[in-house]
C-alpha cells in the first residue's frame, strides 16, 4: 500500500454519503483527543493529511484516505467527548454506530488509547463488539513519548493482559505520533488486514 500517496477522498456525516462500499477499508476509532488524526498523518508522513486539534472533538465527519488497492483509511470522530452539546453528541454517536455496523468493507479496527489512560469504559465497549463482529483490532497506546520507556513498557504488558477477557484478535502496541514510534505496527497490521 502506498500510505505515502494517500489522498482524502470524502468526509460524510452519514455512510450513505460515502463512496462505494467495495475493496477493504480499515477504521480509526478512539475517545476524543486520543490521537486518531495525527497517527494517519504519522502513518501517511504527512502533516496535514487528516486534520488535527488541541481541542477534543475535531473530527466530526466520517473522513476517507485511500492509500491505492482499493483500500481506504476512515478517520472516525471520537467517542466519549463531553463539551459539544447533547443532540450534536448524539448525531455523531449515531452516525459512528451506523458506519461500524452496516459498512461492509471494513475489515478491521485501530483502536487508539491514550497510554496513560487506556481501557475506559467507552473503549471497552469498542472492543466487545469488534470481537463480536469478527473484526480484527489493533490497539495502540498512544502518545507513549509521555511516558519513561519502563513505564510505557509496563503499561503495555498490563493492557496485553487486560484485554485478554474480551478473546479474539487484539494486538496491543505502543505509538508515538510525535516521535514516530509503533509506526511500523501499524502499517504492517494495515497492509495484513487489507491483503486478507
Ligand atoms: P478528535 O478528532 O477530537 O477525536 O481527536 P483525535 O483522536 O483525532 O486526536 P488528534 O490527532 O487531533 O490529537 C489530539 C491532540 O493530541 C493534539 O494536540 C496532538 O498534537 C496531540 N498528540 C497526538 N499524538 C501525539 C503524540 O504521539 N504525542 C504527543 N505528545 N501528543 C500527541
Ligand atoms: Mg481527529
Amino acid at each position: 500500500l502506498n500510505f505515502r500517496n494517500a489522498k482524502f477522498i470524502t468526509s460524510a456525516a452519514k455512510i450513505s454519503q460515502l463512496t462505494s462500499d467495495d475493496g477493504a477499508e480499515v477504521a480509526f476509532a478512539g475517545r476524543s483527543n486520543a490521537g486518531k488524526s495525527s497517527s494517519m498523518n504519522a502513518l501517511c508522513g504527512q502533516t496535514n493529511l487528516a486534520r488535527t486539534s488541541k481541542t477534543p472533538g475535531r473530527t466530526q465527519l466520517i473522513n476517507l484516505f485511500d492509500v491505492g488497492h482499493n483500500c481506504r483509511l476512515v478517520d472516525l470522530p471520537g467517542y466519549g467527548f463531553a463539551k459539544v452539546p447533547i443532540e450534536m453528541k448524539e448525531k455523531w454517536q449515531r452516525s459512528l454506530t451506523e458506519y461500524l455496523e452496516e459498512r461492509q468493507s471494513l475489515c478491521a479496527v485501530v483502536i487508539l488509547m491514550d497510554v496513560r489512560h487506556p481501557l475506559k469504559e467507552v473503549d471497552q465497549m469498542l472492543l466487545e463488539w469488534a470481537v463480536a463482529s469478527n473484526l480484527p483490532v489493533l490497539a495502540l497506546l498512544t502518545k507513549c513519548d509521555k511516558l519513561k520507556s519502563g513505564a510505557r513498557k509496563a503499561q503495555m504488558l498490563k493492557v496485553r493482559e487486560a484485554v485478554m477477557v474480551f478473546g479474539g484478535d487484539i494486538r496491543v502496541e505502543l505509538f508515538s505520533s510525535l516521535k514516530k514510534l509503533g509506526i511500523e505496527h501499524l502499517s504492517g497490521f494495515i497492509e495484513q488486514q487489507c491483503y486478507a
